[in-house]
């Protein structure tokens, strides 16, 4: 190689490094938002979950008042009463539910940013996995509406915790998704009614290895840049809508951080499947 031809190759890293830091800068400081919001909505979801605590409470004794002056209501009325009664009841549950599911959630993106980096935690990454699955399947949809995917996921029963890097694992499964939900929608404005996209995630757990199969039947990669995409900041994607970065440092996070493996196995106008193999001890 010539000298020139060194120096020009050189520059080409000290560019792509550069194009690294300031996605990682992005990612840091998206992250303390994301915490900040993730904490300020905690205090009102926890008043709503009391005040629908203390609201069925209120019905509780409400029905008792109402059960001691029977006579004075028609049977009708009666009727009535105890179908709207048991209406707000379900209500309330419900209201109940899925605001602990919130505070859920809340709490596991805290306890997520506040890993310092590269900090391997126990960490349910059945769960992990789930809500940044979702993450990123509700993400597309708030940018389209029209958007749709049949997601199907597959977990193991009575997973335990395992050591991983949670800060990081989530980025490597949201990189990944994010590619998956964007090849599926591409492929559905092309192809339209006949086309059902599809994204399959499944995780088994033996031998103190993870395995994370996510598979899509989008438009699958073109062999050229199928062996490009984890060693060079490659996209495909039209300006301002990828940064060519996602698996470059998915790379970086499997393979680098958590000594593991990623397998793809692409088919153009197929669908593509990415396959994490990570060792991972668990916690007894
Ligand atoms: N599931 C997939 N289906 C089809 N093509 C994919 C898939 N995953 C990756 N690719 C191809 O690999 C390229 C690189 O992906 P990568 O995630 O590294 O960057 P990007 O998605 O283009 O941008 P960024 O992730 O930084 O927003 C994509 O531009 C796309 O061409
Ligand atoms: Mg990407």
């Amino acid at each position: 190689m010539s000298e020139q031809e060194q120096i020009k190759e050189l520059q080409e890293k000290v560019k792509n490094l550069q194009l690294q830091l300031r996605a990682q800068q992005k990612l840091a400081s998206l992250g303390m938002l994301v915490a900040g919001i993730a904490h300020e909505i905690q205090n009102p979801l926890n008043f709503v979950i009391n005040f629908s605590k203390l609201s069925g409470k209120l019905l509780e004794e409400m029905n008792e008042i109402l059960e001691d002056n029977e006579e004075s209501l028609s049977p009708e009325d009666q009727e009535d009463m105890d179908d709207i009664t048991a209406n707000l009841k379900d209500n309330l549950k419900k209201i109940e539910e899925y605001g602990e599911r919130s505070i859920g959630i809340i709490r596991s993106i805290l306890l997520q940013s506040r890993g310092k980096e590269d900090e391997f935690l126990p960490t349910r990454v059945d769960q992990l996995v789930h809500e940044y699955v979702w993450l990123s399947f509700h993400a597309m949809r708030a940018n389209d509406k029209n958007f749709n995917v049949s997601l199907r996921e597959s977990y193991p029963e009575n997973m335990p915790q395992l050591m991983v890097i949670p800060q990081d694992l989530c980025r490597a499964v949201l990189n990944v998704m994010n590619n998956a939900c964007y090849t599926v929608r591409e492929k559905a404005k092309e192809l339209g009614q006949e086309y059902t996209p599809t994204i399959d995630i499944t995780m088994t757990f033996e031998n103190e290895t993870l395995t994370l199969v996510m598979a899509d039947n989008g438009m699958g990669i073109a062999p050229e840049i199928k062996d490009k995409i984890f060693h060079e900041i490659i996209t495909t994607k039209p300006a301002g809508q990828g940064t060519g970065l996602g698996m470059y440092l998915t790379w970086d996070i499997i393979v680098n951080k958590h000594k593991g493996k990623i397998l793809l196995d692409s088919q153009e106008g197929k669908g593509s499947t990415f396959t994490f193999i990570i060792p991972a001890k668990s916690v007894k």
